[in-house]
């Protein structure tokens, strides 16, 4: 397919984050265009003659909105991204290019639970040999011989633990094996899964990537062109394909990321600092936090901590009183977007968390309305 959305060139690669967020993907400044054309519906395209010759064909198969996403993601992640329809979507996509029957894939068996459950009861179910272990302390480094995948994810979702992305990658290649790393919670700002040596990066957008609480959409990021392309097939004759709309809203998104995301982070920190001082705060969970069991690994390989911490309280009703007296913090299940919100994580029964285990995701509002709120709700724990 020949490139008819009229790209740009390669971004200075001077360029930071910040500037490379907002101008990436974007078409050249012809006189009187768009910054950022509008979403192309289309199911079939004009196509007379040799298929070949026509750079959109059939709506299934490529989209130019897609495509100028796609490439802002490349410049960011450092190797070609393939979008999907939500998160799942893309980790399901990226098992099934590359799991076969009677290959054997590691997971983290304190991921996010969606993703434990597709590998347990599907690809299992098809032959795929699934074996897990935590995160924490490179558990899973014991369970790579004779492995296909290694599957990581850092931090996890919901405990926050980290692992060491570099040193397991190289422990995965040497046993000829082929690492992902589920980046959701951290995005591409936060770490760089391919450079730290993994072959792809797994992300769901519908969260800080896209930040509004108004889309669902993923993608996988590969540093070999080649697992790409195959991955793109898989999409193709799949047809797990996203609406245009939802791409052009998370491309429209992705402008602020950074300043969303340098915000949010900031205040992660200090409302992390407030509540390991407080009384009835029994543990918290946030891997910028020094003397967290996460920090010593995320200083090392993060550049942002992201927005989500967790943190426990005495017990369900302590949680219950916490969640009816805050005015800021939404009881709602998803995180990264510019609303504070949170949720009691063991209302879904399927993460070993406590009671009173609370998944916490900061906004991007006012950090001294989000403390003073969360005095109020703690008092009446
Ligand atoms: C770490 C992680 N990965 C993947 C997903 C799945 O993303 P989606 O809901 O977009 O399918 C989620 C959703 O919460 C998640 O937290």
């Amino acid at each position: 397919m020949s490139d008819s959305t009229n790209a740009h060139a390669p971004l200075p690669a001077s360029w930071h984050d910040g500037t490379v967020v907002v101008h990436a993907g974007l078409p050249a400044r012809t006189h009187g265009s768009a910054y950022l054309p509008g979403p192309t519906f289309a199911a079939p395209y004009h196509t007379p003659g040799d298929p070949a010759d026509s750079p959109f064909t059939y709506g299934r198969f490529h989209n130019p909105t897609w495509h100028a996403y796609e490439q802002a993601l490349e410049a960011l992640e450092g190797g070609p991204a393939v979008l999907f329809p939500s998160g799942m979507s893309a980790s399901a996509a990226l098992l099934g290019t590359v799991m076969r029957p009677g290959q054997k894939v590691v997971m983290p068996s304190d991921s996010y639970y969606t993703t434990r459950l597709i590998a347990t009861d599907y690809f299992a179910a098809h032959g795929v040999e699934v074996v897990s272990a935590p995160t924490a302390n490179e558990a899973q480094r014991a369970l790579l011989d004779g492995a296909r995948l290694l599957w990581l994810e850092s931090p996890t979702n919901p405990e926050l633990d980290v692992c060491d992305i570099r040193a397991l990658s190289d422990a995965a290649h040497a046993v000829g094996a082929l690492v992902a790393v589920d980046n959701t919670t951290a995005t591409v700002l936060g770490q760089r899964p391919l450079a730290l040596g993994a072959d792809f990066a797994v992300v769901s957008d519908t969260k800080a990537m896209t930040g509004h609480a108004d889309v669902v959409l993923g993608h996988v990021a590969c540093k070999d062109p080649v697992w790409a392309d195959a991955v793109r097939t898989y999409r193709t004759r799949m047809g797990c394909i996203p609406g245009p709309m939802e791409v052009w809203l998370a491309h429209r998104s992705l402008g602020t990321l950074s300043v969303r995301l340098t915000r949010q982070c900031a205040s992660a920190l200090e409302v992390a600092t407030y509540l390991a001082s407080h009384a009835k705060v029994q543990r918290v969970r946030y891997p910028g936090l020094p003397g967290d069991a996460s920090y010593a690994t995320a200083s090392r390989q993060m550049t942002l901590y992201g927005p989500v911490i967790g943190f426990e309280l005495a017990d369900r009703a302590a949680a219950e009183r916490f969640f009816a007296a805050t005015r800021i913090v939404s009881e709602a299940t998803s995180f990264g977007g510019i609303h504070t919100s949170a949720e009691r994580r063991a209302r879904w029964g399927a993460d070993a968390v406590g009671e009173g285990f609370i998944r916490l995701s900061i906004g991007v509002e006012d950090v001294r309305d989000v403390l003073a709120d969360f005095a109020v709700a703690l008092a009446a724990v």
